[in-house]
């Protein structure tokens, strides 16, 4: 039998939550012979939520599951972690400004990132989830100065998902057979979902779809505002489809793509003209539990400008949350 996993997950009594747990514990993250012990953190006040949450966990008698804890302090669920999934964060409330939103959710992640370098394992593979993901990473890596940087992480999964389905269903081509799909920049309607190196059973995109209007005027803003139309049809955000999506991040994180090209937030090495440390989207291929950035992507005019703009929001959002990280 194989040494447990620990896997902290935050926001655990949320509704991502319950889409992530079972299938953890069912051995969809790391494999099925890979035992996992769950570490859940949520407030106080959802405490008596996750441990209805946990009863239904162990009703469901997952051989893989070796343990299962709740608490409300970073400092205990993080503990040791392998492996961090960060949910939970605050959801805009009446009346709130999107810097308020920011503020907030800064403060929440500072105090997670330095649980997680005082606490957790030293090679911790974090993924933030919890909007607005890509700054809340960045501000839980620069608040873990003895972790490497390279363990920080954000969810750009679920827009790079989407954006395969979508050309799957326009080109009739099967999700398995899309390669080379890279969405770049911030997790927020100003991602750009790139489909200039990307193949359909082998045939260039652009080819395949035929129809740059499309693309360019209807696609990438429906990649983009996807999960508004979610809320918009099911009253409640995107919460299976997300749980997939971190799901798919961290196990082809830790278990690697064979060569295949995932999107993911990791801080900037300084490539694409993206400053060092910004937490953006790239194309990435991963392997022995390491992520390396696709490097040599040509850009166009067209691609400048998106990559630009998704840019400009990120520098706007760290600009915002600047002071907190004195
Ligand atoms: P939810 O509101 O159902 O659950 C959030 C949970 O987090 C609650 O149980 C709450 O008590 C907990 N929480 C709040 N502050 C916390 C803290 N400081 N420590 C620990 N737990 C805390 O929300 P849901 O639907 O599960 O979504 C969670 C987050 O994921 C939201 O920020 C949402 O915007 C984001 N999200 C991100 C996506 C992505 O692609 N990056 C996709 C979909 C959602």
């Amino acid at each position: 039998m194989k040494t447990p996993v620990r896997v902290a997950v935050t926001g655990a009594a949320g509704q991502i939550g319950y889409a992530i747990l079972f299938r953890i514990a069912n051995g969809d993250l790391l494999g099925k012979d890979q035992p996992v012990i769950l570490s859940l953190l949520d407030l106080p006040q959802a405490q008596k939520a996750l441990n209805g949450v946990i009863m239904e966990l162990n009703d469901c008698a997952f051989p893989l599951l070796a343990g299962v804890t709740p608490s409300d302090d970073p400092r205990v669920a993080f503990k040791d972690v392998d492996i961090a999934i960060l949910v939970g964060s605050r959801p805009r409330g009446p009346g709130m400004e999107r810097s308020d939103l920011l503020a907030a959710n800064a403060e929440i992640f500072k105090v997670q990132g330095k649980a997680l370098n005082d606490v957790a394992k030293r090679d911790v593979k974090v993924l933030v989830v919890g909007n607005p993901a890509n700054t809340n990473a960045y501000i839980a890596m620069k608040s873990a100065p003895d972790l490497p940087k390279e363990n920080f992480t954000a969810m750009l999964r679920l827009d790079h998902n989407r954006a395969v389905s979508m050309l799957s269903e326009k080109t009739g081509t099967p999700v398995k057979d899309i390669e080379k799909m890279a969405v770049w920049g911030n997790h927020s309607p100003s991602m750009y979902a790139d489909y200039r190196n990307a193949t359909a059973a082998g045939k260039p995109m652009p080819e395949a779809v035929n129809d740059e209007a499309w693309y360019k005027d209807t696609y990438l803003s429906a990649v983009g505002k996807r999960g508004a139309a979610i809320i918009e049809a099911r009253g409640l955000s995107s919460a299976a489809s997300a749980a997939n999506a971190a799901i798919d991040h961290v196990r082809d994180w830790v278990l690697g793509t064979n060569g295949k090209w995932v999107s993911m937030g990791v801080p900037s090495d300084g490539s694409y003209g993206v400053p060092e440390d910004v937490m953006f989207g790239v194309p990435c291929t991963c392997e022995n539990g390491k992520y390396t950035r696709v490097k040599g992507i040509e850009m166009d005019e067209f691609s400048k400008g998106r990559i630009q703009h998704t840019l400009n929001e990120l520098l706007e959002e760290q600009a915002a949350v600047a002071d907190l990280l004195k």
